[in-house]
């Protein structure tokens, strides 16, 4: 089966609707290329559970900031051309910012109380960003399933909350993170890391599973907090954005300890800002 790549949003939209004509279930994988086994895992989840697979490839602009990496975001369009064939995608949307958002664009979602805290707090409008994009993709392709991973643990609880909220026709699917071997989780912007920062990233990990583990003792959140953010700010070079342990749908903090908690970080590492998140159990 060859793969299509296809740039125009009408054309997507029509290639969809002759798929679900024929009874065929679509899943959506949206992503801004950069692709790596992370993308790769949600791109077979997709095959498993549809029939048709549809990999989106766009950098998107309204969710950086004025001060944010968009023009160096990498860009490595042929390679992630050949990830999705190998992955056996379908179809490769990748549409143009111009046929994204004409001139004029003026419409926006907003997920409230989900998208000001943590990555939020540092980052406003980047919530509103994903959450206007996700809508856009969701409804120019129309699919019956779509994939997001647990890394951005907020951005999946924001677009659940949106489907929700909107009655949007789409299950959303939530999957777990892929890391390194040494439990780095991968992300496109691990291609930042100067090698003394790549050496000290997997500690990031390492201080999360550590406070997970902990958080089986008879502690508070707030000193378990503050003891993981101990260990993070001894990482040589990092300075921590946020610590927090919340509750998984609300994103709202734990006044107790107790299995299923989110237990979240933002690091900064030199240039790179990182992300990661664990359960507790
Ligand atoms: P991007 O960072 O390219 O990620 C695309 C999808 O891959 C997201 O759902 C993300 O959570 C998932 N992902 C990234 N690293 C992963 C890892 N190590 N393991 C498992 N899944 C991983 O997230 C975005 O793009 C954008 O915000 C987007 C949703 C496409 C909207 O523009």
């Amino acid at each position: 089966m060859t793969m299509r790549i296809v740039e125009d949003p009408g054309s997507m939209s029509g290639l969809s609707a002759r798929w679900r004509k024929q009874g065929e279930r679509i899943g959506l994988v949206p992503t801004m290329g950069a692709l790596h086994a992370g993308h790769a895992s949600l791109i077979r989840r997709s095959r498993a559970e549809n029939d048709r697979t549809v990999v989106s490839v766009f950098v998107n602009p309204t969710q950086f900031g004025p001060k944010e990496d968009f023009s160096a975001y990498p860009r490595p369009f042929s390679a992630d051309t050949l990830c999705c064939r190998r992955e056996g995608a379908d179809a490769l949307f990748h549409p143009s910012p111009e046929a994204m958002y004409p001139a004029g664009s003026a419409s926006f979602v907003e997920v409230t109380g989900l998208s000001e805290t943590l990555c939020g707090a540092v980052r406003p409008g980047h919530f509103r960003g994903v959450a206007t994009v996700v809508l856009k993709l969701l409804n120019i392709v129309g699919p019956h399933r779509a994939y997001f991973g647990e890394k951005d643990f907020q951005q999946l609880v924001v677009i659940k909350r949106m489907a929700r909220d909107l009655d949007l026709p789409v299950r959303i699917t939530g999957c777990p993170t892929l890391r390194e071997p040494d439990g780095l989780a991968m992300s496109s912007r691990n291609a930042y890391l100067p090698p003394a920062e790549r050496a000290m990233a997997p500690a990031i990990h390492a201080a999360l599973a550590w406070g997970a583990a902990l958080s089986r003792q008879p502690l508070t959140p707030r000193t378990l907090l503050g003891r993981i953010r101990e260990r993070l700010r001894a990482i040589p070079g990092a300075s921590v954005d946020y610590v927090a342990l919340v509750d998984p749908e609300t994103l709202q903090p734990a006044d107790a300890l107790r299995p299923g908690l989110r237990l979240l970080t933002a690091v900064r590492l030199g240039r790179a800002r990182l992300i990661d998140n664990v359960i507790t159990s």
